[in-house]
């Protein structure tokens, strides 16, 4: 994946049958075929969709900066005898244009430590893969003012001593609180955690400028609020989760991205 400017990435996570995704881009043709070529597009589909999804923007239509790529990758790498599990290199031969790493569901439900998360960082890079990489505090910590503490662990215990080849590196700040709820971080709180990410990447031994790292949000961002969020300093773009599931609300969220251009 190209990032040359903002990032607008929908997060299917374990939705959509074979049906739905040939509605879904069918319906979105049009706007993709619009965007102007300074918005990166990408799709995180789940693994058994990215063939399919993949044919049909670059096989069937040939869009350029529309990207599928995955909502995970394996621990394991390159191969063997892990039942049940999808390797960076495989998706890397699907022609996934990227991967999230680290998305709080995972955290949550499947126990992803930082040390396996690294681990998955470093497979992806491995195989070529663009790497969103996402982080964000839970309630709980923003209520005891520990939010700037846990992105800070989370940026530091992973990321640190990494090699990042330039452009291979996104950070999506996504506050757990704000996924799914409807309730979405104000402009105040994303512009101070998306400038504090910003520095913070300055310090880490990571060879890459962290210019080059683009800094996107996620946690119900919605046609209705993604001018205030993109508008906000420090904010290249969105991570999109149920809004992303309706081709008119995602469109909508791409016009918006396009109009602030
Ligand atoms: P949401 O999800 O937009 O439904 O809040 C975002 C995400 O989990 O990436």
């Amino acid at each position: 994946m190209q990032t040359n400017g903002k990032i607008v990435v929908g997060n299917w996570k374990m939705n959509f049958l074979l049906t739905d995704v040939k509605d879904f881009l069918q319906s979105c043709l049009s706007c993709f075929s619009r965007h102007p070529s300074r918005i990166t597009i990408g799709l995180a589909v789940p693994y058994v969709y990215l063939p399919e999804v993949e044919k049909l923007l670059h096989s069937e239509n040939s869009f350029t900066n529309v990207y599928a790529g995955a909502q995970d990758c394996s621990v394991f790498y390159p191969s063997g005898p892990y039942t049940g599990e999808v390797s960076a290199l495989m998706l890397a031969s699907l022609n996934a244009g990227f991967v999230i790493i680290g998305h709080s569901e995972r955290r949550k439900f499947f126990s992803e430590s930082h040390p396996m998360l690294k681990n998955k960082i470093t497979n992806a890079l491995q195989a070529g893969l663009h790497v969103i990489y996402c982080i964000g505090e839970t309630a709980d910590e923003r209520t005891q003012n520990l939010h700037f503490q846990t992105i800070e662990k989370q940026l530091e215990e992973v990321l640190s001593g990494m090699r990042f080849p330039s452009g291979a590196l996104t950070i999506a700040y996504e506050p757990v609180w704000a996924i799914g709820t409807g309730i979405h971080a104000s402009a105040r709180q994303a512009a101070e955690m998306h400038t504090f990410i910003k520095e913070k990447l300055k310090t880490l031994n990571i060879s890459v400028k962290s210019d080059d790292i683009p800094v996107i949000y996620g946690g119900s961002c919605t046609p209705e609020n993604a001018s205030e969020l993109f508008s906000t300093p420090g904010v290249d773009g969105g991570l999109i989760g149920g809004a992303s599931l309706k081709a008119d609300s995602f469109c909508k969220i791409l016009k918006t991205m396009a109009s602030l251009l």
